[in-house]
């Protein structure tokens, strides 16, 4: 078994500043509306943390995380996918790590790395090594996990974070969905692998919630049990955005009503009452309870998405881009008024239903509500 080495801790400070400081203030300016209960968790927590008071992170410009389809290939055909894309050009090696360090010293303190399948790239663990080592971030990545078992010794001692899809419990089922024969198998045995032999790394499943998923998240929670890590749950999106053609449906035909996901949602928060390990926030759970509710978005003031060319895209649309990081540096990019017309047109937008953007528009503007999350005591054991 590995042990992990040593951290650069900078990183955390600089993120975990960021979102004390907007707690503060939100306490602060909105001390009225948040319950007295979250404020003086938040002053102890706050009080308990003066190397994290002491660091700074910048301007408010500047996003937290990079989010970077590494590649749009993909071995996997999945029903619900909306990004796979074989023919999309992307970075060699030296350019992506020439942009990682540019967005390291631009204020990017972590990455999700996605696709696309990232394991399909021969390189992938020299670009995962350069955003843990060189640019001293938290690395976090997406895989079917055909790869994992074979592959994770050239970069579980980079990543702090894999999140292994499961479209059922059901091998067959899961296998037929993503358009491959013992890919379940593959996954699964990558995942007990991580398990033995990297346990540092935070090992998740993640399992989009569609009409194939909606009736057994039991099940899949079961799998996640099985497997000792966590799930999250991951509603589907079904749209995409273009200049070009508005509005495009693309996958509407997989979901028939968001009253099954709100009942779905609400056996996973029965569930997570009774122990189970749902990484998913509350405050998500809860978010489809009576359909698919509004949001303003956020997700461009917390995340910095970078297409596999380069092209850093604006998801309202996706087929007019920013700018790219290989013609213009990315602070002039962060800076510019087209990315503020971008921050400006997403908070009009709710399309997506993943967490990553309902949980970071939430969060972004109530961070104290992110903190009396991440406190919620966790009740042991399943009934
Ligand atoms: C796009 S994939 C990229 C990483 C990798 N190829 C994989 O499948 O995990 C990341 C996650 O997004 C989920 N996903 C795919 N299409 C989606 C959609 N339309 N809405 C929400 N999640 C989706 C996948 O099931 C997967 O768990
Ligand atoms: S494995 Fe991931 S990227 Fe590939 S088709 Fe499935 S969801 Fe899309
Ligand atoms: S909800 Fe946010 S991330 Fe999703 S398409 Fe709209 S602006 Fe983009």
């Amino acid at each position: 078994m590995k042990t992990r080495r040593a951290r650069m801790i900078l990183p955390f400070e600089k993120f975990a500043n960021h979102v004390f400081e907007r707690a503060y203030e939100a306490a602060k300016t909105e001390a009225r509306k948040k319950s007295i209960a979250d404020i003086r968790m938040l002053l102890k927590v706050v009080a308990l943390s003066p190397s994290i008071t002491r660091t700074k992170i910048g301007n408010n410009k500047t996003p937290i995380v990079l989010h970077h389809w590494v590649t749009l290939r993909c071995n996997a055909s999945c029903e619900q996918c909306l990004w796979k894309d074989n023919s999309r050009p992307q970075m060699k090696t030296d350019e992506i790590k020439k942009f990682y360090t540019e967005a390291a010293e631009a204020g990017i303190v972590s990455t999700l790395i996605g696709g696309g399948e990232p394991q399909l790239r021969s390189d992938i663990g020299e670009i995962y090594r350069h955003a843990k080592e060189e640019c001293g971030w938290k690395v976090g990545t997406a895989t079917n996990g055909f790869f994992v078992e074979k592959r994770i010794d050239e970069f579980g001692d980079y990543l702090d974070t894999i999140v292994v899809s499961f479209d059922s419990a059901d091998p067959k089922k899961h296998d037929r969905i993503r358009g491959i024969d013992g890919l379940f198998e593959r996954a699964y045995n990558g995942l007990k692998k991580i398990k033995k032999e990297y346990p540092f790394i935070h090992a998740v499943i993640n399992t989009c919630l569609d009409n194939n998923s909606v009736d057994e998240v039991e099940d899949i929670i079961a799998l996640a049990d099985e497997l000792g890590v966590p799930v999250s749950f991951d509603v589907i999106t079904t749209v995409q955005h273009t200049a070009d053609k508005g509005t495009i449906d693309k996958k509407s035909h997989l979901i028939d009503s968001y009253e099954r996901v709100g009942e779905a949602l609400h056996k996973i928060i029965e569930a997570k009452k009774r122990g189970a390990v749902v990484f998913n926030s509350e405050h998500y759970l809860n978010h489809f309870e009576c359909g698919k509710q509004p949001y303003e978005c956020r997700y461009p003031h917390v995340f910095l998405r970078v297409m596999p060319d380069g092209d850093v895209e604006d998801c309202m649309q996706i087929d007019n881009p920013i700018g790219n990081v290989l013609e213009t540096p990315i602070a002039a990019i962060l800076s510019s008024e087209r990315m503020e017309q971008f921050r400006r047109n997403a908070a009009k937008c709710c399309s997506c239903s993943s967490p990553t953007m309902i949980d970071s528009s939430y969060f972004y503007d109530n961070p104290v509500g992110l903190i009396s999350e991440l406190t919620v005591k966790r009740r042991k054991n399943p009934a």
